[in-house]
């Protein structure tokens, strides 16, 4: 039965999603189908689509009550609206559906896992949000909440652990047929650690250990889990509150963090060997991964950042956009991610120039657009000096430009947005430390209208960042500062009618 609450949330945002006409949004990044959208949830291939939830708050761009927002794909860049699948309706999830995940039940329905939210009065006079793990089943559109909701509360809690902070469960299935998740919490030294459970059904939970102690080391509360074995190692993604920044590596507020390592099925001990960001860009958040029907491991982040998302202009009828889905990999200890192969299906209008000079300023006739897929290699142009200075300038006019910035004496990458439309003081650049050669690196560049990722030396890194600035800026230009030499390949991207 659907409740009154999802009917009105439903009725909604079809009517919402008439009012905004198709170029105010992304081209094939998924936007909020009306209102706001935070985290992706329940990523999955079911009965031969693609399905991406989030976080979503349909009747205004910001954050509001949770509801789960839905959308289809057959090939993760073309997406349709379906209507929300849930709202935040029963007693135990009153004041929010937060996020979470899906697997497919043996009996070939979906199971959705998430966090049911209720805020609870406090003696101080406070309220404080309880939050519990619930479960609902339905048949990819539809779906009803599980009568012994919530799946996990309190009383599958580590002693010390709060359960106040407890959320967004990841769910996989096992070989054997079972399922487990991993889910957020903060225990007692008030940071965070990544707790593991195993059900036989999917609704019957049983605790099974703390997977990760984050024991203070990068930032507070480690929130949106996910956890998956890639190449031979065991990866656990999760996006810590309260970062301090360390070198280039991590930045304040809310970030993200890769663990990687080795991990016993048997004994459920996860044994950490290496840790780095998943984004060095400006907006990228919660990022959720699933399996491809040919085995590859695709991940999606919100495109936002939860410190500037509250004061973005112009304000929009929706804000929220999640990142392109991503191809994963690991190598020599390192998560590797580049767009998704189906993206190079979208390439229409190759331009390419090899061996260019660049020296000062320089455009090259073909080379613009606001959605566009553009792979940079660049040298030093002369072999006694090394050059100071290389800029990529995008989504550029006469007042505007997004810049990607590479100094090879330090070997630092910069993005800078600042001059991308927006009015008001919040972070605009970030940089950080990649492998050049010498100064050969190389630079693939994803423009889609309200955002730009960079993927650096074949997915050793990405720098996601949004942008604002009119369509009509679309110029691109190359400077250096000193010799380069240049290749250029570039299409523009478009969507299949
Ligand atoms: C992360 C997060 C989650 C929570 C959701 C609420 O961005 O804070 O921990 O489930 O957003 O919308």
């Amino acid at each position: 039965m659907t409740s009154q609450v999802l009917r009105e949330a439903r009725k909604y945002e079809e009517a919402a999603e008439k009012s905004i006409p198709g170029e105010e949004r992304p081209i094939f990044h998924l936007a909020s189908r009306a209102g706001w959208m935070n985290d992706p949830n329940g990523f999955c291939y079911y009965k031969g689509q693609y399905h991406l939830f989030y976080q979503y708050y349909p009747y205004e761009p910001k954050w509001g009550p949770m509801h789960w927002g839905h959308a289809v794909s057959g090939d993760l860049l073309h997406w349709n609206y379906l209507p929300a699948a849930l709202a935040p309706d029963e007693a135990y999830d009153r004041d929010g559906c937060f996020s979470g995940s899906a697997a497919a039940l043996a009996d070939g329905r979906m199971l959705l896992m998430y966090t049911g939210v209720v805020k609870e009065h406090q003696d101080d006079g406070s309220y404080q949000e309880v939050q519990t793990q619930c479960v609902a089943v339905g048949d990819g559109v539809d779906f009803e909440k599980y009568k012994g909701n919530p799946a996990l509360d309190e009383k599958s809690l580590p002693e010390g652990s709060s359960r106040f902070d407890f959320r967004d469960p990841k769910i996989w299935k096992n070989a054997d047929g079972t399922y487990s998740c991993v889910v957020g919490n903060r225990p007692a030294d008030g940071s965070g650690q990544i707790l593991l459970y195993h059900s036989e059904d999917g609704f019957q939970w049983k605790f099974g250990g703390v997977l990760a102690a984050n024991g203070n080391r990068f930032g507070k509360m480690w929130e949106c889990p996910d956890f998956f074995e890639l190449d031979g190692t065991w990866v656990l993604l999760t996006s810590p509150q309260d970062m301090l920044p360390e070198g280039l590596e991590y930045h304040n507020g809310n970030g993200t963090l890769c663990l990687l390592g080795d991990y016993d099925e048997a004994s459920g001990v996860f044994n950490e060997k290496h840790n780095q960001a998943i984004d060095y860009g400006i907006d990228f958040y919660a990022p959720q991964t699933t399996l491809t029907p040919d085995g590859r491991r695709v991940m999606v982040g919100w495109m936002q950042n939860w410190d500037t998302c509250n004061m973005h202009y112009p304000k929009g009828p929706w804000l929220g956009q999640m990142s392109l889905p991503r191809e994963l990999s690991v190598k020599g200890g390192r998560l590797y991610q580049n767009p998704v192969r189906e993206l190079e299906r979208m390439r229409r209008n190759k331009a390419g120039y090899e061996n260019v000079p660049v020296t000062g300023l320089l455009e090259l006739e073909q080379v613009k657009g606001r959605s566009i897929d553009m792979e940079i290699r660049i040298r030093p142009g002369s072999p006694q000096e090394m050059y100071q200075k290389f800029e990529v300038r995008l989504a550029q006019d006469h007042q505007y430009h997004t810049s990607i910035i590479f100094q090879p004496k330090e070997s630092i990458l910069k993005i800078d947005r600042k001059f991308s439309g927006s009015r008001r003081a919040i972070i605009h650049q970030r940089r950080s430390l990649v492998h050049d050669k010498g100064g050969e690196l190389k630079l693939r560049i994803i423009l889609d209208r309200f955002s730009m990722e960079v993927f650096v030396n074949d997915g050793e890194q990405a720098l996601s960042a949004t942008i604002y600035t009119k369509q009509e800026a679309e110029g691109i230009q190359f400077l250096a500062e000193g010799d380069v030499n240049m290749d250029v390949v570039k299409y523009d991207l478009c969507a299949f009618e």
